[in-house]
């Protein structure tokens, strides 16, 4: 399903395809992160790329994360990426404080990013309101993180839902001013990969709202730990309108929990739109939302009994964890050297 997969050069450069992307161990994954991102991480590592995926833990913090809860949250992360088919031996998997080259690498983005690009980003003023006097530095400066986390292993695709495109946007403007800069050809230009017929799963609750896992609304999400009554009930109780399902997919314009719905169904069985509205045309929510609630169910309660499983040994998941990050490091180092070189820092120590 991946579209053609090139390899992007800049300059003269020329850059192996390989896979980068991260989720926040800021709470249990919903969803959301599992159909816009963690199918996809699955898919591209079965297709052969190098695909390196990251618990962003640093980012996590940019919002007051109580330690002990982090940690386990991180672990129950890792159990999820397992458990939904990533495996540690052909992919790294890591949680990413433990290899500093992503910090490193993001403290000189923070001095090649304008404050001007920081200001255009709507995470961030979605997430601060009319709250951004108390907001963290490290909130504001997040994507230029993110764009270390890609572009310290030259990372070429980032598989991320729709809310992720002006991220991976910024990180190529920072690519290519760092390459103008310093008149080199360092730096890929990454392309974002937004595939698949959930790339922006809405809440349950509000059609008009993403589903998160920081939504104060249980109700609002599906999480991956939710056991199959659960997720029966959330789906029953999910707002919806009270006509029937069209038989084209312009027949959901202006219903959009009724496209979200149907999104999640199309994602979840890996059929498109049109076959779910082949299938369920003129039918009502009575009898479409007990369907997807049992689809749901078979394709998550696999994963989520495969995630009690991994957790009840926690020594396992830290040592996947750092193995990963091993890897991860003997690829990021050698990349940051060469940054620091190109930069003009001395790098004497031995
Ligand atoms: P986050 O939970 O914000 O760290 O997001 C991790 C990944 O999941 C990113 O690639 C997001 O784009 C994706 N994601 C998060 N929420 C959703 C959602 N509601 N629909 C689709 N993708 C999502
Ligand atoms: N910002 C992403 C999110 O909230 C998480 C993330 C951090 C990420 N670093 C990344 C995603 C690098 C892709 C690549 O969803």
């Amino acid at each position: 399903m991946t579209e053609a997969v090139q390899t992007p050069h800049v300059g003269k450069a020329q850059f192996t395809p390989r896979v980068f992307s991260g989720i926040q161990p800021s709470g249990g994954l919903t969803l959301g992160n599992y159909l816009g991102a963690l199918k996809r991480f699955v898919a591209m590592q079965d297709e052969g790329m190098e695909t390196i995926y990251c618990l962003v833990d640093l980012h996590a913090i940019t919002v007051w994360q109580d330690p002990e809860r982090l940690r386990q949250q991180t672990r129950e992360a890792a159990a999820a990426f397992i458990a939904a088919g990533i495996d540690p031996v052909k992919s790294i998997l890591f949680n990413q404080s433990q290899v500093s080259a992503h910090a490193e690498l993001g403290w000189i983005f923070n001095c090649v990013a304008r404050l001007g690009w920081m200001n255009r980003m709507t995470q961030f003023k979605d997430k601060v309101g009319k709250n951004a006097e108390n907001a963290s530095l490290g909130l504001y400066a997040y994507p230029s993180l993110m764009a270390a986390d890609i572009l310290v292993y030259h990372a070429t695709h980032v598989p991320v839902g729709e809310d992720q495109k002006q991220h991976v946007e910024l990180t190529r403007d920072i690519a290519a001013k760092f390459n103008h800069d310093y008149k080199v050809d360092f730096f890929p230009l990454t392309a974002p990969v937004i595939e698949g017929a959930a790339t922006r799963v809405m809440s349950l609750r509000d059609g008009s709202k993403k589903m998160s896992k920081s939504d104060p609304s249980d109700q609002s999400r599906i999480n991956l730990t939710d056991d199959a009554d659960t997720i029966a009930a959330k789906f029953r109780k999910a707002r919806t309108d009270a006509e029937l399902l069209p038989d084209t997919p312009d027949g959901l314009d202006g219903r959009p929990e009724a496209r979200n719905l149907v999104n999640i169904f199309a994602a979840l069985a890996d059929i498109s739109v049109e076959e779910v509205l082949a299938q369920y045309a003129g039918q009502g929510f009575g009898t479409f939302k007990p369907a997807l609630a049992d689809l749901a169910v078979a394709k998550l309660s696999p994963i989520s009994t495969e995630m009690q499983r991994l957790m009840a040994d926690p020594a396992e998941i830290d040592r996947i964890l750092g193995n990963g990050a091993e890897r991860a490091d003997a690829i990021a180092q050698p990349i940051l050297a060469r940054t620091l070189d190109i930069v003009g820092m001395i790098r004497s120590r031995r």
